[in-house]
This record gives C-alpha cells, sequence and structure tokens, in this order.
C-alpha cells in the first residue's frame, strides 16, 4: 500500500502521526511531497516516511493520494497531480474545495471530501466526510481507516453537510478554547491562582462532556442535575441566558456556515 500526501504541513503531518501511531500504515509505506525543505525534512527525520519536492511523482502509484495543502494552493497542486488512474483515490481535507472543483481540477473521479478539525493533531478529531460515487467499497474503507486514524469519523450523504461541519466541528475547537480561556480569567478575577484556575476550567470542560456522552441523557437533564434551587449555579445561568449566550452560538454558527458556503461557491 502507498499512501502519498500532497502538502506536509500541520494537518498532513497529523495524519501520517496518527496512521503510523495506530498501524494503519508503516513508514515504508507513505510518501510526503511539500514545497518547503524543512518540513521534508522534519517529516524524514520524525517519521521515517519518504519525502520529495514533486508532487506528480509523488502521487504516482499511490492507491490514496492525500490533499493537505493550503486553498490557495491547491490549483496549482491539481494541475500537476491530474492524470491519475481509476483506481487511485484522491481525499482531499482543503477547506472550501467541493468535490465538483476537484474533478473539475483533476479530472478524476474517485474522490474524498473531508473536512477534519484541529484535535484530530491529537488522534481527537471529528471529521466528517463524503465521497463520490465512483468510490468503491475498497477505496472507502482505505478512507475510513485514514481519517478513522485521527479519530471520530462520520460519513454523511449530502455534501451540504460538509459545510454544516465545516462551522460547527471544523471551527468548533476555535468556540471552545475561547470559552476555556474566558472561564479561566473569570476563575482569575474572583482570586483564584491561574495555575488552579485553568486545570479547574480544563477539568471540566472534559468531565462534563464526558458525562453527556457515557451518561447518555440530555444536557439540560444534566444542568437540572446541578442546578440547585435558588443555589448559585442558577445565578451563573442568569446571567449567560441574560447575556444570550445560546443567540450568540447560534449566530456564530450561522455566520461561520454561510461563510464556508460562500468559500465553495467560489
Ligand atoms: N489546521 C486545521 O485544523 C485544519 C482543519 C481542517 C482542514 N484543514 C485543511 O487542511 C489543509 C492544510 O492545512 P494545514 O494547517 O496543514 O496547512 P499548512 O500547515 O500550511 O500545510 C500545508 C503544507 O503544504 C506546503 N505546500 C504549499 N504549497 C505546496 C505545493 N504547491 N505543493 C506541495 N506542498 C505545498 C506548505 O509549504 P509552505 O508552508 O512553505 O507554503 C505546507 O508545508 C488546508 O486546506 C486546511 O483548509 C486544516
Amino acid at each position: 500500500m502507498r499512501i502519498s500526501f500532497i502538502g506536509g504541513g500541520t494537518m498532513g503531518e497529523a495524519i501520517i502521526k496518527s496512521l503510523l501511531a495506530k498501524e494503519v500504515a508503516a513508514p515504508a509505506d507513505i510518501m510526503v511531497s511539500d514545497v518547503s525543505q524543512s518540513r521534508r525534512d522534519i517529516l524524514v527525520k520524525r517519521y521515517g516516511v519518504k519525502a520529495l519536492d514533486d508532487n506528480r511523482k509523488a502521487s504516482e502509484g499511490a492507491e490514496a493520494v492525500v490533499l493537505a495543502v493550503k486553498p490557495q494552493d491547491l490549483g496549482k497542486v491539481l494541475g500537476e497531480v491530474k492524470g491519475l488512474s481509476a483506481q487511485q483515490l484522491v481525499l482531499s481535507i482543503v477547506a472550501g474545495a467541493t468535490l465538483d472543483s476537484l474533478r473539475q481540477g483533476l479530472g478524476h473521479p474517485c474522490l474524498v471530501r473531508a473536512m477534519p478539525n484541529m484535535p484530530a493533531q491529537i488522534g481527537e478529531g471529528m471529521t466528517v466526510w463524503i465521497a463520490t460515487a465512483e468510490v468503491n467499497q475498497q477505496q472507502r474503507e482505505l478512507a475510513r481507516s485514514i481519517l478513522a486514524a485521527l479519530g471520530e469519523e462520520v460519513y454523511v450523504s449530502s455534501e451540504k453537510y460538509i459545510d454544516m461541519a465545516t462551522a460547527l466541528s471544523g471551527s468548533g475547537p476555535a468556540y471552545v478554547f475561547l470559552v476555556i480561556e474566558a472561564l479561566t480569567d473569570a476563575g482569575v478575577h474572583i482570586g483564584l491562582p491561574r495555575d488552579i484556575a485553568e486545570k479547574l476550567v480544563i477539568e471540566t470542560m472534559l468531565g462534563s462532556t464526558r458525562a453527556v456522552k457515557l451518561l447518555g441523557k440530555h444536557p439540560a437533564e444534566l444542568r437540572n442535575m446541578v442546578t440547585s434551587p435558588g443555589g448559585t449555579t442558577t445565578e451563573g445561568l442568569l446571567q449567560l441566558e441574560t447575556g444570550g449566550l445560546r443567540s450568540l452560538l447560534l449566530k456564530a454558527v450561522i455566520a461561520a456556515y454561510n461563510k464556508a458556503k460562500n468559500l465553495g461557491a467560489k
């Protein structure tokens, strides 16, 4: 098996690292093409993979070609990789690059479009993906095994869900990081040492998230369980509701979704 990466930056490296850690592929199965000499050197040194500065050569003979360059570099890359054989699968993680634009740019029908998120860097990502009808069962399983190495993966039946996922799980880590930062600052504001405030917030986020996942209860039910009548939590919740936290989150996701749709339409 050979998996070739076009672009060995943050996400390319995250996928390579996960594929090796989860033994989906061995270093000898992986080839990276990147314009940056320093990135190539780092990847060869860290993971023992092969690296070169030739997108066409790297894609030749690979069962899967992973496109992991920035959107602005994609046009050039598609022109270089063009001419793939029918058995080759192209898996793109490039934000905003639609299946149609990839098909046109590559003249190739076997395509997967995936939207991973940042925690993929530690194998705890959330990836939403879709494949074209021409992707056969074996190629679909290969795509699934690559994406599953990054954490959870969800296959969707319509490409419109990729733009929605971009706004929710793609951008989501930034929303969560902002909440972690703000809550930590709030803890410091009322007098907690910063290191303690940070630990309390991180563990509260982790524990609460796992509780929703493992207990199988609606978040509102869990919230009710920790909200005593006339107590401290209900005072805090009153401020969050008065300040419009729910509608603010709704607006944030809608704005990100509109932006994702516009990027895809360009
Ligand atoms: N980061 C995330 O959390 C995330 C999440 C979901 C999706 N994505 C998508 O993943 C893609 C990659 O993001 P990233 O954060 O990994 O970007 P990145 O760190 O900039 O990595 C891209 C790599 O590709 C190299 N490159 C540029 N032009 C090239 C070319 N023509 N041929 C070969 N290599 C080339 C870059 O080199 P130079 O730096 O020298 O240009 C860089 O090493 C993006 O399209 C993004 O939308 C990212």
